[in-house]
């Protein structure tokens, strides 16, 4: 029998407890351990804003040919810096890295791979909206001891045994599923630790609002133009009532807020971003975020598959999304294969 917790749960005994329950070992335990301290020096550099020089371009380019913002650099550096000595990772892959980073030969090689999204909604830095960190968790495939190839990373999505994001909000939140339930911290600021804030997040089936954005409607493909159209027909349209519409441009506050209080949310494909596959990627965005918002009830689909069971083909490769409330969620995918 489980004992009577009184007082607030940190992290590191939700993570104790779990592990003797029999979710993950004393490896993936530190990892999560390490990923979260990381992302307390990332809430403290995004905190500082102005005062900490952090503010603006890096004047460099990512693989993905976007421009760095100097918060995408730092984070994805701090992200490295502390997961290089544990002994738990085999290698890191990053939005902000073309190929994955291996373990320095300094320290010993682990069982995990990691990949992670170091700044997410990096347009929202210097206009002080919520940005955030996602990351995702994989086994290294049996039997490999050297250099970790591109491919070991090339599992679907299904295969994660963790993932979680952080939002740098008006407070610092950190939400992780390792598989069995979605579960919420908050970072006490002052304690610096993360508190269990919200057990087994139940996302509600049915909502009445989406979050898209709107200025790429008319590069839609014909099935999304016609889901949205319903919904902003409202209550004299098919859909008998109206819907209400958010876009933080930060994927990460838009899924807080859906995991929250529910809601869809989707990156479609379009005729400006057809030949990339999407603007969202899949390794380090949409996969972690849909194993989120499963664990939680409710569900995420390209419009043609389920999105943890795209077979990946490159560790950049990007995807369309739609995902969030069950219901809704099933009723944007009818209008994809009724086409
Ligand atoms: P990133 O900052 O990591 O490149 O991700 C930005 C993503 C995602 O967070 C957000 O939902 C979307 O891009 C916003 O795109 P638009 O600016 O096209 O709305
Ligand atoms: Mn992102
Ligand atoms: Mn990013």
């Amino acid at each position: 029998m489980k004992p009577d917790l009184r007082g607030p749960v940190s992290l590191t005994q939700y993570l104790t407890e779990e592990r003797r329950a029999g979710y993950g070992d004393t490896d993936l335990i530190q990892l999560l351990e390490i990923v979260a301290r990381a992302c307390k020096r990332i809430a403290v550099a995004t905190g500082k804003g102005a005062l900490g020089g952090v503010l603006g371009e890096a004047g460099t380019g990512n693989i993905q040919g976007e421009a760095q913002k100097k918060l995408d650099v730092i984070s994805n550096e701090i992200l490295l810096d502390a997961n290089a000595w544990g002994g738990h990772l085999a290698a890191c892959a990053s939005e902000e890295m073309e190929h994955p980073q291996q373990i320095p030969d300094a320290y010993p090689r682990g069982g995990y791979l990691l990949l992670f999204d170091p700044l997410d909604g990096s347009s929202n830095i210097d206009v002080n909206i919520s940005v955030g960190t996602i990351f995702s968790v994989l086994k290294r495939p049996g039997g490999h001891r050297g250099r970790v190839e591109t491919s070991e990373f090339l599992q679907p999505g299904t295969n994660q045994v963790a993932a979680g994001y952080v939002v740098y909000g008006s407070c610092t939140l950190l939400v992780l599923t390792l598989g069995h339930g979605t579960h919420v911290f908050t970072l006490d600021r002052e304690a610096g630790s993360f508190i269990l804030t919200r057990r087994d997040v139940q996302i509600p089936e049915d909502t009445s609002e989406f979050a898209i954005n709107m200025s790429n409607q008319r590069f839609w493909e014909a099935p999304m133009q016609r889901y949205i159209g319903d919904l902003l027909a409202g209550k004299e349209g098919p859909r008998g009532r109206d819907f209400n519409m958010r876009w933080v441009a930060s994927m990460v506050a838009d899924v807080h807020r859906i995991i929250t209080r529910g809601g869809i949310f989707s990156y479609p494909l379009d005729s400006k971003i057809k030949a990339k596959g999407g603007k969202l990627r899949l390794m380090y965005e949409a996969n972690p975020m849909s194993f989120i918002v499963e664990q939680a009830g409710g569900a995420a689909h390209t419009g043609r598959e389920r999105i943890l069971e795209v077979q990946p083909e490159g560790l950049h490769q990007r995807v369309p999304v739609i995902l969030g409330s069950k219901n809704e969620v099933a009723q944007a995918v009818r209008y994809h294969t009724d086409a």
